[in-house]
Parts: C-alpha cells; sequence; structure tokens
C-alpha cells in the first residue's frame, strides 16, 4: 500500500526556505532556526555530492527561477490575475509576486500547521491581506474543508487561473500524485483559463550522473521518513502521463536548456529535474 499521509514532508521546507534566503530571493522573516541548522548538517553532504557534479542547491534554484519565469509570462502574456501555490512551505514567491504585480489575487496553501505558520508569518510583516491569503490544504483530501474543491470555491471561475506546485510531487507514489493531477485537472476546467507549473524529478537512467542521483533520492528519503520516487522515464511519458489526468497541453522543460535564453543558472551536464507546464 503506498503511504498517504505526508506530515513527515513539511521539515524540508525549512531548509528550502533558508537557501532561497541564501540566494537574495527572500526576507530575514522567512528563515527559521531549523532551516539554518539543517543547512549547516547538511553542508558536507552537499558538498560531497557538488564533487560529483550533483549540485543541489544549483537544482534548486534552476526549478525555482524556471518556474518564476513561466509565472511572469503567464502574468504579462497571458493575463493571469489568480495564482494558487499548493505545498507553498516557507517559499517567499507570494510575497515576490505581490510587490511586483499588485493586482494579483494570490493564495498560499499547505497542509494546516503549515499554513497557520505562513499565515502567521505574512501577517506579522503586515503582507496578509483580501489578495494574498493562506489556506489549509491537503492534496490527499478527496473532499472535505482541506480538499482541492474548497480551495477552488473561493475564487472567480471567469479569471484565469494558474496553479504552482514546487519541490511536492515526487514526495508521493505515481498513482497518488496523479490522482491529484486529475482532481486539479477536473478543478482548472471550471476556469475560464487554467493552467499548472510543477517541478518534477524523472527516472533518467540514461543521465550520465544517475547512479549519484539515487543515492540522494535515497538521502533525502531517509532525511524526510519517507519516499522519493523518481517518475516517468522519459518527456513521452511524461506528456502521456499528464495526458491521461485530463491535462490537454504539456510542455516539458529542461532547466539546463532553458538557461542560456532565460539567464539561469547552468550547470556542466544536462538537467536532472524537469518543470512542467500543463494546461487544460
Ligand atoms: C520541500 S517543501 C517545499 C516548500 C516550497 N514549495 C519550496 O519550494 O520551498 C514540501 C511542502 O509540501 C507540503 N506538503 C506535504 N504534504 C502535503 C499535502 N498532502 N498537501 C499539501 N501540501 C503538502 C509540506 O508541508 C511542505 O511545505
Amino acid at each position: 500500500m503506498p503511504r498517504t499521509d505526508s506530515a513527515h514532508i513539511s521539515p524540508s521546507a525549512h531548509y528550502t526556505g533558508y537557501v532561497w534566503y541564501r540566494h537574495q530571493l527572500s526576507n530575514p522573516a522567512f528563515v527559521t532556526d531549523f532551516g539554518r541548522f539543517a543547512h549547516v548538517v547538511l553542508s558536507p553532504i552537499t558538498w560531497a555530492a557538488r564533487r560529483f557534479d550533483i549540485d543541489l542547491e544549483r537544482l534548486l534554484l534552476q526549478r525555482h527561477l524556471l518556474i518564476d519565469a513561466l509565472l511572469t509570462e503567464a502574468i504579462e502574456q497571458r493575463g493571469v490575475t489568480q495564482v494558487v501555490e499548493i505545498a507553498c512551505g516557507l517559499s517567499p514567491r507570494g510575497q515576490r509576486f505581490r510587490q511586483r504585480y499588485p493586482q494579483l489575487h494570490y493564495v498560499e496553501a499547505d497542509l494546516p500547521p503549515m499554513a497557520a505558520r505562513k499565515r502567521r508569518l505574512l501577517a506579522s510583516q503586515g503582507w496578509l491581506g483580501e489578495q494574498h491569503q493562506v489556506q489549509a490544504v491537503d492534496i490527499l483530501a478527496a473532499d472535505g474543508e482541506c480538499s482541492l474543491a474548497a480551495l477552488f470555491a473561493r475564487l472567480d471561475p471567469a479569471q484565469p487561473v494558474l496553479v504552482i506546485t514546487e519541490g511536492l510531487v515526487n514526495y508521493f507514489e505515481l498513482g497518488v500524485i496523479e490522482g491529484f493531477w486529475a482532481r486539479l485537472a477536473e478543478q482548472l476546467k471550471g476556469f475560464v483559463q487554467g493552467s499548472y507549473l510543477t517541478d518534477l524529478y524523472p527516472d533518467l537512467q540514461e543521465h550520465p550522473s544517475y547512479r549519484q542521483l539515487r543515492w540522494g533520492v535515497g538521502l533525502v528519503g531517509l532525511l524526510t521518513r519517507g519516499k522519493y520516487p523518481l517518475h516517468y522515464r522519459d518527456q513521452a511519458a511524461i506528456e502521456a502521463g499528464f495526458a491521461r489526468c485530463g491535462f490537454r497541453q504539456v510542455a516539458v522543460l529542461d532547466p539546463h536548456e532553458e538557461s542560456l535564453r532565460r539567464q539561469l543558472p547552468r550547470g556542466r551536464l544536462p538537467g536532472l529535474v524537469r518543470v512542467i507546464d500543463a494546461r487544460v
């Protein structure tokens, strides 16, 4: 039976929250003692991984900045006015985009304890308001007050909506996360325009660093007391998977290939992460 509870994942948000801060994407308000501590404790491992051409922070930054670039395009070129960031953790993206685009309606969502923490954080800085809210959600809940249906019921179906998940989907077995994607696609179809951005770590067995990647995901699983399964073997399998879940148009982007065009951090080897831009 695949594991379906997911509170064990939440501590990882403190680590990534600290990484965004270290790279000047964030504000000290988003930093926690645990995030700083985890960064120090893990630094010998991330240093060693760099010797094998796996740079964890660059990987995180590549996905974060590519999602930022695609979100910017969606707002400026497709008129997106509503953003829902599920599994927001301690990410500063909502605050950064609200500052840049004051007309944006930004809803951050996470499991109830993390949502409560984020709500307190934003409120303490005076950032919470009508246009910037935090809601509790559990992507595994089929109904009830933490379900996707309850989250989307608060939005305007006559306005375009874009959903983001970052650092979430590989913590779940494929069948479980495809169930979430199918429920998400159903919700998005209720809007005049619905799109979804997510990072995804595929099972790229031909990649020159595949063996090191397997050690890395084993370690992430150990640290978060769960598993970190890699999803789909290649681009065609990703496209077919998202189509099965109800997405009509799917673009699979490699931050390594996008790096020159979009001025993203670039590594020596092809990327291990993909960013998916899926539309209903
Ligand atoms: C690795 S963190 C990523 C946080 C943030 N997106 C970032 O990139 O910094 C994973 C996040 O997923 C959230 N999460 C775990 N299970 C969830 C679920 N069932 N529904 C919604 N969010 C969940 C955790 O609470 C945590 O904030």
